[in-house]
């Protein structure tokens, strides 16, 4: 790289069923990228701001309806989106984000049954308009999709702290959010990188840096990687 050449910003998203046990990953993955000369924001949805924190402590721990859970997602987004991911990725950072849209379509979507068309308009709606790509919707360069059989899940899950109300939700719940993540793999095609998280933590790791270097994306920072080269 010529160092008069900012890197492209780079935007990564980790999804799973609760219990796929993602969360551990991505400090690896942002050590590999530091190795690599990159700079890292690590985040997380719902939350990564003051405002979407405290939206986050609500959705988590408050009944409310489905329509409710849906804005309340989407305005934490919203926040995230221009306070802090925006600014990353016009910084040329590596962003990685613990779960993005695909788990409102998975969740909310198949989980709850809240309409997928009403998502997909909030989505647009949502992420499009603040920080360098006007007009066009910002999505992951690449999603990290952690993907365990609901029973595995439920298993690692029992033996882990007081559960939220999403955990606490039975195995079936799961099921539908597994099959959410499933369809929206199978929409965005290239975007999603399948990890197999029932092997074991080293095989899981070895396979998410296989799947972000086949990309080109943990060599030395690359000015014409991620972002740029989104449509
Ligand atoms: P999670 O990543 O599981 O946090 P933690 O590891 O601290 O438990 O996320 C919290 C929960 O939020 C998770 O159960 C899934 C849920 N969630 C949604 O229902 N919709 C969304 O759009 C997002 C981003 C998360």
């Amino acid at each position: 790289m010529k160092p008069s050449q900012p890197a492209q910003g780079l935007f990564i998203t980790f999804e799973g069923i609760d219990g796929a046990g993602k969360s551990s990953h991505i400090e690896t993955l942002a050590q590999a990228f530091a190795a690599a000369g990159r700079s890292v924001t690590l985040t997380r949805e719902p939350g990564g701001t003051p405002l979407a924190e405290q939206l986050r402590a609500l959705l988590l721990h408050q009944a409310m309806d489905a329509l409710t859970e849906v804005l309340l997602v989407f305005a934490a987004r919203r926040d995230h989106l221009c306070q802090v991911i925006e600014p990353a990725l016009a910084r040329g950072e590596v962003v990685l984000c613990d779960r993005f849209t695909d788990a409102t379509f998975a969740y909310q979507g198949a989980g709850r049954g809240f309409d997928w068309k009403t998502l997909s308009n909030l989505e647009l709606l949502a992420q499009t308009g603040c920080g360098q790509q006007a007009g066009l919707m910002r999505n992951p360069d690449l999603t990290l999709w952690f993907d365990l059989p609901p029973a595995m899940a439920a298993a690692r899950l029992a033996a882990a702290r007081q559960p939220d109300r999403f955990e606490a939700q039975p195995q079936a719940f799961f099921s539908l959010v597994a099959q959410g993540y499933a369809e929206r793999a199978r929409q965005a095609g290239q975007r999603f990188a399948r990890i197999d998280a029932a092997a074991t933590r080293e095989q899981v790791a070895a396979a998410m840096l296989a799947a972000v270097a086949q990309r080109g994306w943990l060599t030395a920072a690359d000015p014409q990687a991620g972002s740029g080269a989104l449509p």
